[in-house]
């Protein structure tokens, strides 16, 4: 397949003609894994410069309300927790990287408590909740359903007060900077400064998710997948992009954005019903409502299907009254927005885009393939989630490997001081001669045909005009320089939906979240990662052995 031709850099620039910036570690992204991985860069010593291209709060992470899963009762075991992480994969993941991954969930909710978390109480003990596919309940909440905001209050707190952490917010990261292939820094673009170029000894990527290439995510507006592409431009490989994970509730309102209806209802005992009133998880697995993600989304769309409809329902109104007020305050205060009141209502939900399990390939100590560059959180395959990731799984998996990037890379950049002296480095892409397309419509329209053709269930004819529209899209968007952070994002979202639709074309089986419906069952000779890679004008798909 002959793909259309791919720049090593998105703009032109020459390091003669910027203002230059210095750190040791550069961090890009300000959800947890990025807060996280800059304050333990600075604690090992490191000065770090971390940039967003939003405000500091506006990140998936801020967004998350289930929780964080930690085993912190007794009762509980980090066996079983690792046991249903890794039922959940099927047999994707990394055993002894999911191992650290839950051994470490107790001590990061202790030294989050520490720097002043406030975490849900019951009995003078933190209050657990459930969410599907768990076998316990180990889902660590703050105020109810804001979690996420709770972690970035404190984690963005710890960073402001830190003398060695610098944080630029609208700054836009374009491009890593790469000399003999090893990462040097980035080439970034700032809302008051512009094009400027910042000069690191070991570059963090945290940048999170690909939500937005669809055009019904539970996500933020940042969510575009720039970290994947960024990577993919500079070498680096990516594993699995095709292991999307849909979340089943998301408000469906017609007009309106789609909002997260936490997992956590259904783990409060929240029921899933169609438009005739009755209950149908059952008839899908044993687990009901608490199956895992991949399974409740299928049953809903299918349900959908039956019905010809656009939504099913969660239905809470047997809650004792009260109750999910108090447990769940800012879906009720959305539910109110829509004068939809879930004590006497039902709540109209529909699945949408939520995570990306699949990402830049980081190994144990979060290094890439490219030397000086280090992958964390959503935008990393650190080999946890496999074919579906447990719910709750991603923000102890930001701190536990955020955590581990900026101490990777404090050592990577040595003794502090000794950033590298800017190299001689230019880029030059010519004008394109072909015609400009509309950039918002080719947003949109991206994100209809990965809705339509690459969501929940893909068949090898779909994903295959998929590659071919993307493909047409790409050759009059990516010859071209633009200057403004919508259209990069824009050229970023291209590569990587082409990334994930190849992988998806190519993996003839149905494994997690990666339904196929010409290819309705898994099969050993794809029990393998995909991973993909820039090789000349091409996207390079490859396997690997898990
Ligand atoms: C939720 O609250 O349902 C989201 C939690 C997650 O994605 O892990």
């Amino acid at each position: 397949m002959n793909h259309v031709a791919r720049r090593r850099y998105l703009t032109n620039f020459d390091t003669h003609r910027l203002p230059h910036l210095f750190t040791d570690v550069l961090v890009i992204g300000s959800g947890v894994a990025g807060l996280r991985a800059a304050l333990a860069a600075a604690e090992a010593g490191a000065d770090v410069l971390l940039i967003t291209k939003a405000d500091c709060q506006t990140s998936s992470t801020s967004w998350a309300q289930g929780g964080i899963a930690a085993v912190l009762d007794s009762a509980d075991s980090t066996a079983a927790h690792a046991a249903d992480t890794l039922a959940c994969a099927c047999e994707l993941a990394d055993p002894a990287r999911v191992a650290t991954l839950v051994q470490a969930g107790a001590a990061q909710i202790a030294e989050l408590q520490d720097w002043g978390a406030r975490f849900d109480m019951r009995d003078g003990h933190i209050a657990a909740g459930r969410e599907g596919a768990h076998s316990a309940s180990r889902i660590v909440h703050a105020q109810g359903d804001a979690t996420g905001r709770e972690l970035s209050r404190v984690l963005a707190g710890q960073a402001g007060k830190n003398p060695r952490i610098r944080i630029f917010e609208h700054c836009f990261a374009i491009d890593i900077l790469t000399r003999d292939s090893a990462a040097v820094g980035a080439v970034t673009w700032h809302a008051r400064h512009g094009h400027q170029l910042i000069w690191s000894s070991a570059t963090v990527l945290a940048s999170g998710g690909v939500g937005r290439i669809f055009r019904e995510t539970t996500n933020p507006l940042v969510s575009t997948g720039d970290g994947l592409a960024m990577a993919l431009r500079a070498g680096a490989r990516l594993r699995d992009p095709e292991m999307v994970q849909f979340h089943p509730t998301t408000l469906y309102i017609a007009g309106a954005a789609r909002a997260l209806i936490s997992e956590a209802v259904r783990g409060e005992g929240g029921r899933l019903v169609n438009r005739a009133g009755q209950r149908f998880m059952a008839r899908y697995d044993e687990r009901g409502e608490l199956a895992s993600r991949d399974i409740v989304s299928r049953a809903i769309l299918s349900e959908m299907r039956s019905e010809g409809g656009t939504h099913v329902f969660l239905d809470v109104r047997h809650f004792p009254p009260g109750r999910f007020v108090e447990r769940f305050p800012n879906i009720a205060e959305l539910c109110r927005d829509f004068d939809i009141d879930p004590q006497h209502d039902l709540i109209p939900v529909r699945p949408s885009a939520h995570y990306g399990i699949g990402g830049v390939v980081a190994e144990a100590d979060t290094s890439t393939d490219i030397a000086g560059l280090f992958a964390c959180g959503e935008v990393a395959s650190a080999g946890i989630h496999g074919a579906n990731r447990l719910a709750s799984n991603s923000l102890l998996e930001g701190l536990v490997f955020g955590g581990q990037a900026g101490r990777s890379a404090a050592a990577c950049a040595g003794p502090h001081g000794s950033s590298p002296r800017p190299a001689p480095l230019s880029h030059h892409l010519p004008d394109s001669p072909r015609t400009a397309l509309d950039l918002d419509d080719v947003r949109h329209s991206l994100q209809s045909v990965m809705s339509r053709n690459v969501g929940i269930e893909r068949s090898g004819d779909r994903l295959t005009e998929t590659i071919e529209i993307i493909d047409f899209w790409a050759r009059y968007v990516l010859d071209k320089v633009f200057d403004a952070p919508t259209a990069w994002e824009t050229q970023n979202m291209l590569t990587v939906a082409q990334a994930i639709t190849l992988a998806a074309a190519t993996r003839c089986e149905s494994r997690g979240v990666h339904f196929r419906s010409d290819h309705p069952e898994p099969r050993e000779a794809w029990r393998c990662h995909i991973d993909i890679r820039r090789a000349e004008d091409q996207l390079q798909v490859g396997r690997e052995p898990v």
